[in-house]
């Protein structure tokens, strides 16, 4: 962080908290000395209610198609308002497909502001083996209505953590967390500047082309590159997002990089941001799972403790521990899927689990008592788990 960032940042803390404080005195002096008789009736459980509501019932108001390749779905809530989200969040939603309940989390591409005027949007891109996107993209319609959780994530701007400047890496879908922080910029409502190294593999994958020009050529704060690895054409930087083209396109003085996209790009920039000789503090990640290599398929029981009942199901070891638990009908309690947000966790009661490099994010005493996160390993061996 560079001493401008630090000093703003203090003086802004110091501001905000002496603001706080007034405005709380303020609303205690003029409270009436009668306690509410119920819970839900206490200002702040009602506030920290609307931020992070349970679930949210979402209605699909609009789908907009992105050629062949993905879709944007637009959503509005029926009863209470939107939780509100930093730009850069997720929001995960629960679906029920065949005898399956999964949780899949998409990044929010549309603005905080968005929200505040009562609609989230999502992009979709068609995978191969997406057993959850293909759902999605085969199945939803306008007026369906489907069940989300509050938004979540921690890939966003934060200007006691993070340079003022951010880079942004991008692959494939993972453009969608930086349109909602470009957008977010533009509105006024995030105070950085962000410069986006968009990696497609040809030009006709680029999603937003038309709106990340324009938000670029609108604010001085917003700079866009593509980046394309198999085709060359004029007026894009050609091969990957890499320690060079980062620092070709990086502004001057200090800049955090937040990268977004495939298990692929991660191993990649694994490789590549050491060059860059950066602290660690400055880079932060949000990929979707590499996958184990497919080089010894094999088959594994796992047998599952749930609330005292036994079950035994079978395991590929290929998949996700927490995929096998979906695809038998199993419901765990799950959000990131990238072994971040501890929903999962769940009691490694014996057998051995593949955790794949840089994927492993719990906690130490986790690792020392044998808890995993489903959502990131891979059967090694027949399992027995323990889950909720
Ligand atoms: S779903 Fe977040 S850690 Fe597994």
């Amino acid at each position: 962080m560079s001493k401008k960032a630090t000093v703003n940042g203090n003086f802004k803390d110091i501001i905000n908290t002496v603001k706080f404080l007034t405005e709380r005195k303020k609303f205690i002096d003029s409270a009436e000395a009668v306690l509410p008789t119920r819970t839900d009736d206490f200002g702040v459980n009602r506030v920290a209610g609307s931020i992070h509501p349970k679930e949210q019932r979402l209605v699909i108001s609009r789908i907009e198609e992105h050629g062949e390749i993905a879709k944007s779905y637009y959503f509005e809530s029926k009863a209470a308002p939107l939780a509100y989200f930093k730009a850069g969040q997720y929001l995960t939603f629960r679906l029920e497909i065949g005898n399956s309940v999964v949780t899949r989390s998409y990044s929010i591409a549309s603005s905080p502001a968005a929200a505040l005027k009562g609609e989230y949007q999502i992009t979709v891109k068609r995978i191969s083996d997406g057993f959850v996107s293909d759902y999605i993209l085969d199945n939803w319609s306008v007026g369906d209505e489907v069940t989300a959780y509050a938004p979540e994530g921690n890939l966003t701007y934060c200007y006691l953590r993070d340079a003022e400047n951010i880079v942004a890496v991008a692959g494939g879908s993972g453009i969608t967390p930086f349109l909602s922080l470009a957008r977010a910029i533009a509105e006024g409502d995030e105070d950085c500047s962000l410069t986006l190294l968009y990696g497609c593999r040809t030009s006709d994958e680029i999603l937003f082309r038309a709106e990340l020009d324009s938000l670029a050529e609108k604010s001085d704060k917003i700079k866009v590159i593509y980046v394309l690895s198999h085709s060359d054409e004029e007026g894009y930087e050609k091969g990957f997002v890499g320690a060079d083209v980062i620092s070709k396109y990086a502004p001057e003085g200090d800049y955090s990089i937040f990268v977004c996209g495939p298990g692929g790009l991660y191993k990649y920039l694994e490789a590549e941001l050491p060059k860059l000789e950066k602290e660690k503090k400055y880079i932060r990640f949000e990929v979707f799972s590499s996958g184990k290599k497919k080089d010894e398929a094999r088959e594994y029981s796992i047998t599952v403790i749930n609330r005292g009942e036994e079950a035994v199901i079978k395991a590929d070891s290929n998949e996700t521990v927490l995929c096998a638990l979906e695809r038998a009908g199993i419901e765990v309690p799950a959000r990131c899927h990238t072994g971040e947000c501890g929903f999962c966790r769940s009691k490694l009661v014996s057998g051995k689990v593949y955790i794949p490099e840089g994927e492993d994010k719990r906690r130490i005493a986790d690792v020392q008592l044998g808890f995993i996160h489903p959502c990131c390993c891979y059967p090694e061996s027949d399992l027995v788990i323990r889950i909720n």
